[in-house]
Order: structure tokens, then sequence, then C-alpha cells
């Protein structure tokens, strides 16, 4: 049952009881109505209660029934909170920990509230890309007033409960017991006698409404161009303020059933729910065993290492940090205090706590030091022989059941899992620069990798904040081998007719953080030119265009050497157009006996962004992705993929397989066209009219 009845004294008691969050579910709120009536019809009852079990008042919507009949099944929470407002005797919401969305609107249809300090109190829909749909636009506002109830409607952002004390929202604060507060409350309520207090009945205070909605306006259109949600809390709020109530709540649910269907709102959720679907994996039970995980081991203390390490000091888990050379390690130690340093500046870190973190760290030149760590990660050069130096070394020192991981970007996992005598214990964490800072973590499950392994990897992720996407091993694993043929396909763009800015600036209309030359700069156009020297050993039939050898032949590495795609000011980060590199470009057309032609903008964007639903498609087939979610996941949180369009595959789906197949067979036709074979899965879905995420 979601819903306990129980009697104390005189009052109804009616519990939330749906863990883990008491979710507004179909059968919790069926159970509020059903206790509402039935304390209403039994004499001996002079009041209501409502409070949950366990860790919240309520969370809002339950999370399982989205996309299901049951979320619109009767009673709907429109129907409950009517229930509540109708019943002839006094109902008080006892609210402990979180009232949430739906949850805070089933509040603000009792006649008074009862909160416990510490409760977040948040109508966090806007981060769903819709608005509050049972009331909360029309209803908080009159508790708070205009301005409060605004903000925390347009950001979703939770406020503490005693910070909203002194408003109408809560009648009491309350201290100690909370059901014994909230039962005498009721009790003297009861005594009082009706009628009772209705929110819908009190009006919005503000001496300015108008000036400030438009100032409201301003500044979400300043932050949230690229969402619908938030310019329509702000009209519902206002049809409220200038219409009244009833006209505020119908225009409320017009626009929400009309957020519920934007593709912005679309890709919200399908973020909200990916990132939860990415903890899971098919053949790894929830509840498979986890190791623990108290002492870190980290190797290697340069870019990557430093990074690493600061994920666990800001989770307080101690880290030993090893390098060959005390320089390194010393210049290493002093990067990340640096960064930590940087944060205490910018006052997103108190000293002390930077100082409690810097403490954790043990630097090391030897071995035998890690033969604690419960967890290894090396990040040490990316040389297959420097990984099988490292790890025979943790496999002679390291206790049995540690975790080894490497962090390598491209070598072949099973091989470094190979140089132990217990390759179940060995997995990939690949973080993404700067590692400290970047959400994505990809682990990378090897052949031989145990699942009591990969379970405690991906629970520790959530420790450090990541967001942990499988994938299995291959070259590049998912984000940069997809990445490859985004990358392969601007340059055959450059060497067809467009320029590196004109690339850069569609695709960053598009809505990517950085375009493809930008980023290479960032990178250093080294790092591909190495990768791109092996292939032409590996691959020898797989084409690039060779402009971005010429530019690299050009020395130039991009912003670490002054130079790249484009041309940088000492100690700047602008890109300003390089006219030798545009130059050189045109030559190099010249030369392959190409005709300059050309390219819209609609093709650069089309070709990139396909280029990725292609290989995406192929990590699927392959099984290296356990599903369409967890490569979109990848895509939003290391690769700057609009987080508006939900992703490369989300946007595959969205304009439809059978588009997406149609123009790469059309590229196929092109110059460069053997890179556009359809993967079979596209083809597949899109004769079946099929999605990537269903
Ligand atoms: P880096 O060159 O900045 O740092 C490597 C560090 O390892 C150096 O400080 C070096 O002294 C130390 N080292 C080398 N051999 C060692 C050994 N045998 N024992 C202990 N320490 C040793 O390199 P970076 O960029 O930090 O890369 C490290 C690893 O992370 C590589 O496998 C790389 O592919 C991977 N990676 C790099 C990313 C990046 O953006 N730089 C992103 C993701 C992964």
């Amino acid at each position: 049952m979601a819903v306990d009845y129980a009697i104390r004294g005189g009052i109804a008691v009616i519990t939330l009881d749906n863990p883990p969050v008491n979710g507004l579910g179909h059968s919790t709120r069926l159970g509020i109505v059903e206790g509402i009536e039935r304390a209403n019809d039994d004499a001996d009852v002079r009041a209501i209660v409502i409070i949950g079990a366990g860790k919240a008042f309520s969370g809002g919507a339950d999370i399982t029934e989205f996309n299901t009949p049951k979320a619109t099944q009767e009673p709907t929470l429109m129907t409950v909170i009517k229930a509540l407002e109708a019943s002839a005797k006094p109902v008080v919401a006892a609210i402990h920990a979180v009232a949430m969305g739906g949850g805070l609107e089933l509040a603000l249809g009792a006649h008074y509230r009862v909160a416990a300090p510490g409760a977040q109190i948040a109508l966090p829909e806007v981060k769903l890309g819709l608005l509050p749909g049972a009331g909360g636009t029309q209803r908080l506002p009159r508790v708070l007033g205009l301005e409060t109830a605004l903000n925390m409607i347009v950001s979703g952002a939770p406020v503490l409960s005693e910070k909203l004390a002194q408003t109408a929202l809560f009648d009491e604060l309350a201290e100690g017991d909370l059901l014994e507060r909230a039962l005498s409350f009721a009790s003297q309520a009861a005594e009082r006698g009706g009628p009772y207090p209705k929110v819908r009945e009190r009006k919005i205070a503000h001496p300015n409404a108008e000036g400030f909605i438009q100032f409201a306006r301003n500044g979400v259109a300043a932050v949230a161009k690229h969402f619908p949600a938030p310019h329509k809390c702000i009209d519902a709020v206002e049809k409220g303020v200038k219409e009244g109530f009833e006209r505020g709540l119908a225009f409320e649910r017009e626009c929400f059933l009309a957020l519920v269907q934007t593709p912005e709102s679309r890709a919200l959720r399908h973020a909200f729910f990916g990132e939860r679907a990415a903890a899971k994996i098919a053949d790894v039970p929830s509840n498979t065993p986890v190791r623990k995980i108290e002492r870190i081991g980290v190797i290697g203390a340069g870019t990557m290492g430093g990074g690493i390490a600061m994920n666990f000091l800001d989770a307080g888990l101690p880290v030993t940090l090893l390098e060959t050379k005390q320089d390194a390690l010393d210049r290493g130690l002093a990067t990340i205090r640096r960064n930590y340093e940087a944060q205490v500046k910018k006052g997103k870190l108190a000293q002390e706590k930077a100082e409690a973190r810097i403490a954790l760290i043990a630097p090391t030149l030897a071995y035998a030091d890690l033969a604690h760590a419960d967890l290894i990660i090396e990040a040490v050069f990316e040389e297959l022989s420097v990984k099988e130096q490292v790890f025979r070394q943790l496999d002679a020192i390291a206790k049995p059941g540690a975790i080894l991981a490497s962090n390598t970007s491209t070598l072949d996992l099973n091989r470094i899992a190979a140089f132990t005598k217990r390759p179940g214990d060995v997995i990939g964490m690949h973080f993404f620069s700067p590692a400290n800072v970047m959400k994505l973590l990809e682990v990378v499950r090897g052949e031989k990798t145990d699942k009591d392994v990969l379970a405690t990897v991906m629970q520790l992720a959530k420790k450090i904040r990541k967001t942990a996407v499988v994938s299995g091993v291959c070259d590049g694993f998912i984000g940069n081998r997809m990445v490859e043929q985004y990358l392969r396909q601007a340059l055959f763009m450059l060497e067809e007719g467009a320029l590196p800015a004109q690339i850069d600036r569609a695709i960053e209309k598009f809505g990517f953080a950085m375009g493809p030359f930008r980023m290479s700069d960032l990178a250093g156009n080294d790092i591909g030119w190495a990768i791109r020297k092996r292939r032409y050993l590996e691959q020898p039939d797989l084409h690039y265009s060779g402009v971005a050898d010429r530019l690299c032949e050009m020395g130039r590495f991009g912003q670490k050497t002054g130079a790249g795609w484009y041309d940088y000011q000492p100690g700047k980060r602008d890109a300003a157009p390089s006219k030798l590199v545009d130059d050189m470009i045109v030559a190099y057309s010249k030369e392959r006996g190409v005709e300059r032609r050309k390219i819209t903008d609609d093709e650069i964007v089309e070709r990139l962004v396909l280029s990725l639903v292609n290989e995406g498609a192929k990590i699927l087939e392959e099984g290296i992705a356990g599903k369409a979610s967890d490569i979109d996941m990848v895509y939003l949180t290391g690769y700057g993929f609009p987080l508006w369009r939900g992703g490369p595959m989300l946007y595959a789906d969205t304009i439809g397989l059978y588009n997406v197949e149609r123009a790469m067979r059309k590229y196929a036709k092109q110059a460069n066209g053997e890179a556009w074979r359809p993967a079979a899965r596209v083809t597949a879905l899109a004769q079946s009219n099929g999605r990537f995420n269903d």
C-alpha cells in the first residue's frame, strides 16, 4: 500500500509511503483521496494530517510512471488537490526533508502547512522543460509573493524551509517531532473551526507586478535562449496575476500540455532518464556486491593524474600519488594546490576545506606505498610498454581484490589486463580533461573484467559525481571513436570548399560548445596527427584528408604553440582566422585537383552530426554501448553536444531515421562519399520506421 491511514487522538493521519521519495504515483494519489473521504465520513475524526514516511514528504511525480497511462489516470494530482481543498475538516500537510514538484503542489492544496527545518522546497519541473502542472504557478506566488515564487519556479532551485518560515507557505516551523507538532496544530485548527483557508483565495502581493514580470522576462531571455519552459513559467504566473486564479490555472494546464510535446522537454527528460539508465547494466544486477573503496592510488601526476586525484580528494578519500621522479611529483602537487587555491580565490571553496583536501594526498616515488590502496588508477604516458611496466608492478604489489584501472584513451584494455595475473580486477576509467571538472567518465569493461569490479566503479563514479557510461573495448571507446568520424568530415569539408571558421560557426550555431577546429586547437593538433599516423599503418584503405597533416607540418599544434587552425595572441584563447592557414587549405584543394564549392551551413551541420550518428549506430550494433541513451549521455556530458537537442542519437530519432538514411545516401554520392555507407542499424530503423531510443 502506498498510503497508510491511521487515527491518532481524533485526527486522521494519512502517511505517504511510496519509497524512495513518496512519488505521487497512481496508488498514492488514490490512497490520499480515499483517506480524505474516509476521514470526512468518520464522525470521530476532527482533522487530517498528511505526512511522508521515510526520507521525504514527497519528491513529486513518480518517475516510474512517466510516459505510462498511469501518470494521467484519475485521480490526477489536480483531483487530489481539489479533494484536499474541499475537505470539510482541516487538512494539515506536515513537511520534512523534501517537498518538490507535485509534492509541494499537494502541500499547497492543504489548508495549513507545518514544516521541519532543513526541508528542501522546490518546483523543479522547469529542469525537465516543463512547468508545474498542478497549480504550482498559481498557488506558490499566493503564499510567497511574486518575486520569490517566480524565482523558484523559473530556476527550479530548492530553498530551505527555514528560509521561507516567515511566509504564508508555512503556518509553523516545527522543531522536534514533526508529527506531534502537526497533530497539535490540526487539533487547534479544528477547535477554531472553519471555514479553513485555501491558498487559491489569497491575493498575489507585489507593488509593481508588471515591472517585475518584465524584469524576469529579460533575465530569462538572457539565460534560457534555447528553452521555452522558463518563458512559459513567467507567462503562467503573469496570467494568474492579471486574470485571477481560475484562468491562471487553465492557462498553466495549456502550457504544460504544449511543453510536454516540445523537443526541448523531450531532450531534457531524455537526459534525466539517460543518466539513470546509464547506471544500469543489463547483465550486472543492481544487488551485485561491491568492493569497499576507501584508499585510492593514482599513478602519474601529469595533466590527467592530478585532475583524477582531485575527484577523490573532493569526495574525502585519501589519495597516494605516485610518480617516477621527484620533480614530476612536485610539479603535479603544485598544480593540484594551484587549482584549489583558484577555487578559494573565486569563493567556491573555503580555505580550510582546500587545506583539508590537500592534506589527504600522500605523494610517493615507491610502489610499496600503494600496497594498501583499494583502487589504483594509472594515468602515465600513452605507450603500451609504459603501461606494461606499470601493470606488472601493480600486479606484484597491490593487495588481493584491489581494483586496477587505466585511464588510457586509445590502448587495448584487454592487453593491459593481460599484463597482470588478475585481469578480472582490471578496468578502464577514462576521464576527460580537465578531469576534476568534466562530468563524463567512460567506464571501460574488458573481456575479463569482473562484474563486481564494474558495479563498484559505477557506484564510486556516483560518489565523485561523474556521469559514468559503460563502454566495451574498441579503439577510442564510445566518444573518441565517434568524434574521429566527425573530425574526418570536418577535414573533408575543408578540402571541398569550406574554411575552419565557417565550419566552427555553423556547428556552434547548431549549439555545440565548440566547433571541431577550435576544439582541435585546444586539445593539440599533434594528438590527432599521431592517431592518423597510426591509422595510415593500421588501416591503409581508410581515406583521410591530408590537410590536417599539412597544418602539423607547419608546426601549428594549436593554442600551446600560439598557432593552429587559428592564430592566437600570447596568453589569450581567442581564435582569430589565419590567412596563412586559409591560403594553405585553398592551395591544398588545388593541388588535389578539387574544384572548391560553396558548402552551406546546413550541409556542414548535417555531415558533422550524421557522421556521429552513423558511427554511434555501429557502436550499438557491436554492443560497445549498451543503449542509445548511453551514447547520448557521452555526447551531452563530454563533448558539448547541445543539451536541448538531447544527444546525437535522440537527434536522429527526432528528424527520423528515414531522413537520416536518405541524407547518408545523398552524401555517399558526393566526393569523399565512401565514409557514408549507412550502418546496418540505420538502414533497419529507416525501414521499420523505428528509433534508436525506444
Ligand atoms: P602527461 O604527460 O601530462 O602525464 C603523464 C605523467 O605520468 C607524467 O607526469 C609522467 O612523469 C608520469 N609517468 C610516466 N611514466 C610513469 C611511470 N612509469 N610511473 C609513474 N609515472 C609515470 O599525460 P596525460 O595527458 O595526463 O595522459 C595520461 C594518460 O591519460 C594517458 O594514458 C592518456 O592517453 C590518458 N588521457 C589523457 C587525456 C588528455 O586529455 N590529456 C584524456 C583522457 C585520457
